[in-house]
């Protein structure tokens, strides 16, 4: 298995066959209800985490990262330093977030962008793999599957062909199948010690941005990856050894169109809930409603004392005094975290943690 090639892009394959364009309408239709929902909708910033905190745990605990959310809520709140598990899913947030800020700013993806996100994911910058020796073993047997090309120059070439690949306009507007494509490409490039994973799905929703088939990175796609390892395990290298692309095309198609109406469904219910708090702190504390500290409420899960003074330019007095009254009427619950006073968005939070 050692000696074997990795193609470069395209594979030679017909991949619009009938299944595949049947299941390509779905997937489509799908994501493009997802994007009109979430195109009209305000507080963006918090949907995006809200999504993208789920995405980050769940695509960290591929690798048996667990962690609660309650840890994780720790984790981004403070500014103390965090360890372990908590920060992980953090980093994942980060890089996810990061990525998504360079295709909005430059409307492309480059392989040091790709370096970059993943760098922030392992925290550290070891970049592409220089010394041979990775191989990708069957978890239960312990057998290796499969020996990834090794020489950072037979890595950067391949890494050149992907980015062209990812770059490129689809006349046909097969995006979706590209995707597919092009994440089996990236896993078998598999250009780094560790990381592969999890910046191989960020690229996925990038992708997905970049080809404007959503305006935010909230597709919740690696749960279903998570949901279903083995048979995306065994896809992938059926992929490679059986040239089995049909299968592995549909798989990621139906992923697309089942977390796409995962997703809607919870953004559906988390902007309800937004609305909700809206009115009633409109309606029970007008005195301190105004536009301005419902936008600084609903920016994250949580919020400080000098968040609020500084986005309404306020004395620290008021800011604390808002954010006492809406903890006393039931709106945050505050925690002290080191030296800082945390104001949680409970409800909110809550929404996302039970969401399944
Ligand atoms: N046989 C295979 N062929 C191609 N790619 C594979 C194969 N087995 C695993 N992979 C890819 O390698 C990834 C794991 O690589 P790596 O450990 O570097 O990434 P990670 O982000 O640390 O882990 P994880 O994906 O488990 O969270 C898997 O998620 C999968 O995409
Ligand atoms: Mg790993």
């Amino acid at each position: 298995m050692s000696d074997y090639k990795l193609p470069v892009l395209p594979p030679k394959f017909d991949f619009e066959t009938k299944t595949v364009l049947k299941q390509l309408v779905n997937s489509n239709r799908a994501l493009a209800e997802l994007k009109g929902y979430t195109d009209t909708i305000p507080n963006k910033h918090i949907l995006i985490n809200a999504v993208a905190i789920n995405e980050a745990k769940d695509s960290s605990a591929i690798e048996n990262i667990i962690t609660t959310h309650d840890e994780l809520y720790k984790a981004m709140s403070s500014s103390i330093n965090i360890d372990g598990s908590a920060k992980e899913v953090v980093n994942y947030r980060k890089a996810l977030w990061y990525g998504y800020q360079l295709v909005k700013k430059h409307g492309f993806i480059t392989i040091n962008n790709i370096i970059e996100i993943q760098s922030v994911i392992v925290e550290n910058n070891a970049g592409i793999r220089k010394i041979p020796g990775t191989v990708l073993k069957n978890e239960s047997t312990g057998e290796i599957v499969y020996t990834p090309p090794a020489g950072e120059s037979e890595i950067l070439k391949l890494l050149d062909n992907l980015e062209k690949y990812i770059n490129e306009d689809d006349d046909g507007l097969n995006y979706l199948i590209n995707l597919a494509i092009l994440h089996y490409q990236f896993e078998c490039i598999h250009p780094f010690f560790d990381g592969n994973g999890r910046a191989g799905r960020i690229i996925n929703v990038l992708y997905i941005v970049l080809k404007g088939l959503l305006d935010s990175p909230i597709l919740y796609l690696s749960s279903y990856i998570i949901k279903n390892k083995a048979n995306y395990y065994r896809l992938l290298q059926e992929v490679r050894v059986e040239n089995k692309w049909e299968d592995w095309i549909i798989f990621i198609l139906k992923g697309i169109e089942e977390t796409a109406y995962t997703t809607l469904s919870l953004v559906k219910k988390f902007n309800n809930e937004i609305e909700n708090m809206c009115e009633e702190i409109k309606n029970t504390l007008p005195k301190i409603y105004s536009k301005e500290l419902i936008n600084l409420l609903f920016y994250e899960f949580y919020t400080k004392i000098d968040y609020i003074k500084k986005g309404l330019d306020v004395t620290r007095k008021t800011a604390s005094n808002y954010l006492s009254t809406l903890e006393k009427a039931g709106f945050l619950v505050s925690d002290k975290i080191g030296k800082e006073r945390i104001y949680q968005n409970k409800r909110l939070y809550d929404l996302v943690k039970h969401f399944r």
